[in-house]
């Protein structure tokens, strides 16, 4: 039998403690803020103590307690780190425009961009079917939906820390024809997951460890679960889409799986725990 490395270990911490993270985020939004000023306070706590062995040996059904220091090992803020780092493409190829040092500004930022593909992907997924692209179309759906979760996820953070904060005005979208709306939608989720939402998640974490107000600080920790969340989840959107583009002439009829909770898509069977929030609600497509 092949020895366990420590980064195995890692691995199925990272995956656990993405998994709490996000089901005390869940609940959080349910309205349970004491679980959520829990987690704050076991932030702050195990942020001191924890090391990466004793987060790995965590048993993936860590209690939302806990999430957040398992988390931020995650994100490689403890010793150790793990195989899901906060990389960053070069700002070359993008400019730095969208770069600032202010979290409820990158959540309106991000509030803009997750509307804006939540309204172009509605509008491809009707060109393609009228392209009699039915399966590429399921897939378009699938992920406009998924966009629309993120944004009002960060429509929720963002009001903690501006009540008056609110989701842009959906643009105006003309799609072209389905193989090129699948490379746009393709570059915009690498963007976003490549460049995008780790600059909004380092900003965060400075920010939150900077933050000496609890619930500044509370919402902060939010802010970091909900752009990693979206980091996670925009990478899976580029592989289907990518993946659509490769066989937009060799289709299957398989069904695409959208995870209600956190945007992360499947195409095929109907997955388990979703792998990045760990729970186990999807839509069909
Ligand atoms: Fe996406
Ligand atoms: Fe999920």
């Amino acid at each position: 039998m092949a020895e366990l490395t420590r980064r195995d270990m890692l691995k199925g911490a990272a995956v656990a403690g993405a998994a709490a993270a996000v089901a005390g985020l869940a609940g959080c939004a349910a309205g349970a803020e004491k679980a959520s000023s829990a987690s704050a306070a076991a932030s702050a706590d195990a942020a001191a103590s924890a090391s990466a062995e004793a987060a790995a040996s965590a048993a993936p059904a860590a209690a939302a307690a806990d999430a957040v220091a398992e988390f931020k090992m995650v994100l490689g803020a403890e010793a150790g780190g793990s195989n899901f780092g906060i990389y960053r493409e070069s700002a070359d190829l993008h400019g730095d425009a969208s770069e600032t040092d202010d979290t409820l500004a990158n959540l309106n930022s991000a509030m803009g961009g997750e509307t804006g593909a939540h309204t172009k992907y509605a509008a491809f997924a009707e060109a393609a079917k009228a392209a009699g692209l039915d399966r590429i179309a399921a897939l378009f759906n699938a992920t406009s939906k998924a966009e629309d979760l993120h944004r009002h996820e960060e429509e929720r953070v963002a009001q903690l820390l501006d009540p008056a904060a609110k989701l842009p005005e959906k643009p105006q979208v003309s799609p072209t024809e389905t193989d090129g709306n699948l490379i746009a939608g393709a570059r915009g989720e690498i963007y976003e997951t490549a460049e995008m939402y780790p600059i909004y998640i380092a900003t965060a974490i400075k920010e939150r460890d900077a933050e000496s107000d609890a619930a500044k600080k509370d919402a902060l920790d939010q802010a970091v679960l909900a752009f990693t969340r979206a980091k996670l989840a925009e990478a899976y959107h580029a592989k289907w889409y990518m993946d659509a583009y490769t066989t937009i002439d060799t289709p299957t009829d398989e069904k695409y799986w959208l995870c209600t909770t956190c945007g992360f898509i499947h195409k095929g069977a109907k997955p388990g725990a979703c792998p990045i929030c760990g729970l186990t609600e999807y839509e069909e497509f």
